[in-house]
């Protein structure tokens, strides 16, 4: 089968690396990289680390406001798409190249397949919302990571075309952790012990945007005794006025290569995040994590008490980061050899 797996940002790379791996074996898979996400570290860092091949088609949306760059991505989809005729278009989580992907995929009525369906936080405030809403109802192949999603598509009338995987990063994350741990130089450069740091990541639009949100953040995060390591996400960067003072306790460094960056994970005392990823990665590799959150979409992690979501406009955060204690167990909430499921189920599709 043509495939076209479509992928932007930096969450995306990490989905695709295992399944692009696995499907460029028995199929014609064409990777379609829309630009959204272009810095070295951001992007081709990610492709290096995780072995993922050079994108057969590069959009080069990068820069610009967000309006340019989905316009963008949209016409120069419709014409690659016109171009090279994939029977299948795969679409990974929640961004704008997912949407992009999806909406021009159903204007020329090719067949597609969303990875990571079925995830909700109700709210609309959050471009992502919209993306994984709208995107969900126009696939014809829905690929639930948790029984938690699958639930919400049976919901929404879309359990017909839902299919419960797993979660594609345990995946990436299996794959990968013997290596980073033996190659990752990250602990010693940053002269780190294990247990010894917070490992910090802030990019959601509700507290990067404005900086008295984002300054009253990282202030209150100030308060805790240990040392917090902070990879700065680009959206971030730009909204720290170069004025602003940052707790002695935290230290800024450039967002990492993705083996730096779980060996930064494994070893840290407690992950402090807005990501969606790395709550996942945090219950993976069983580290306490804090959301900076008022809901999350992996309320599983909630549940089972390994996960606090903290309101990143209370008063008393470092306190309350302090006081948490996890649960002593997990259950198996993302499965395993998810890859193979996928790559079996898109192999019945043939
Ligand atoms: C995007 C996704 C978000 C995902 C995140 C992962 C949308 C709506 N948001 O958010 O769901 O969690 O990626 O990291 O799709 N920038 C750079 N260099 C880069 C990338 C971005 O400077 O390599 C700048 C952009 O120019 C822009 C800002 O960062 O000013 C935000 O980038 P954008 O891709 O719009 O959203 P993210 O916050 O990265
Ligand atoms: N990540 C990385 N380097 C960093 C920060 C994060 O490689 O400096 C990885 C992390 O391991 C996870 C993914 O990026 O797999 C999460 O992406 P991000 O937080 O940007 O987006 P989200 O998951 O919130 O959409």
């Amino acid at each position: 089968m043509k495939i076209f797996s479509i992928v932007g940002a930096r969450p995306q790379f990490i989905k695709l690396a295992p399944l692009s791996a696995a499907l460029q074996k028995q199929h014609q898979e064409i990777i379609v990289h829309t630009g959204q996400h272009y810095d070295y570290a951001m992007s081709q860092k990610i492709f290096e680390d995780l072995g993922i091949r050079e994108p057969d088609i590069h959009l080069e949306t990068g820069g610009g406001n967000q309006t340019t760059q989905f316009t963008q991505m949209l016409s120069r989809l419709e014409t690659a798409m016109t171009d090279k005729n994939p029977e299948l278009v795969i679409v990974f989580g929640d961004t704008n190249s997912t949407l992009a992907g999806a909406l021009v995929a159903a204007k020329l009525n090719i067949p597609i397949l969303h990875i990571e369906a079925g995830l909700r936080s109700y709210n609309r405030a959050m471009p992502e919302e919209i993306n994984r809403i709208v995107t969900d109802h126009v696939s014809k192949y829905l690929f639930a990571p948790t029984p938690t999603a699958i639930n919400i598509l049976q919901k929404e009338g879309l359990g017909d075309k839902s299919f419960l995987t797993g979660d594609i990063m345990v995946d990436t994350m299996a794959n990968n952790i013997r290596i980073a741990l033996q190659k990752s130089a990250v602990l010693n450069n940053l002269k780190l012990e294990t247990a010894d740091y917070s490992l910090l990541t802030l990019h959601r639009n509700y507290n990067v945007d404005d900086n008295t949100v984002l300054e009253n953040l990282l202030n209150q995060l100030g308060n805790l005794s240990e040392k917090i390591i902070f990879p700065v996400h680009p959206r971030t960067r730009k909204m720290l006025s170069p004025a602003y003072k940052i707790p002695l306790n935290i230290q800024m460094i450039e967002p990492q290569g993705y083996l730096d960056f779980i060996a930064l994970e494994h070893s840290a005392k407690r992950i402090i995040t807005d990501s969606g990823g790395i709550q996942k990665e945090a219950y993976i590799l069983k580290k306490p994590c804090i959301t900076l959150r008022t809901e999350t979409e992996w309320v599983e992690t909630v549940e089972e008490k390994w996960n606090l979501l903290v309101n990143p406009t209370s008063k008393n955060i470092a306190e309350q980061i302090i006081n948490f204690k996890t649960a002593s167990g997990q259950q198996d909430i993302f499965g395993i050899n998810v890859t193979v499921k996928m790559v079996g189920f898109i192999n019945a599709i043939n």
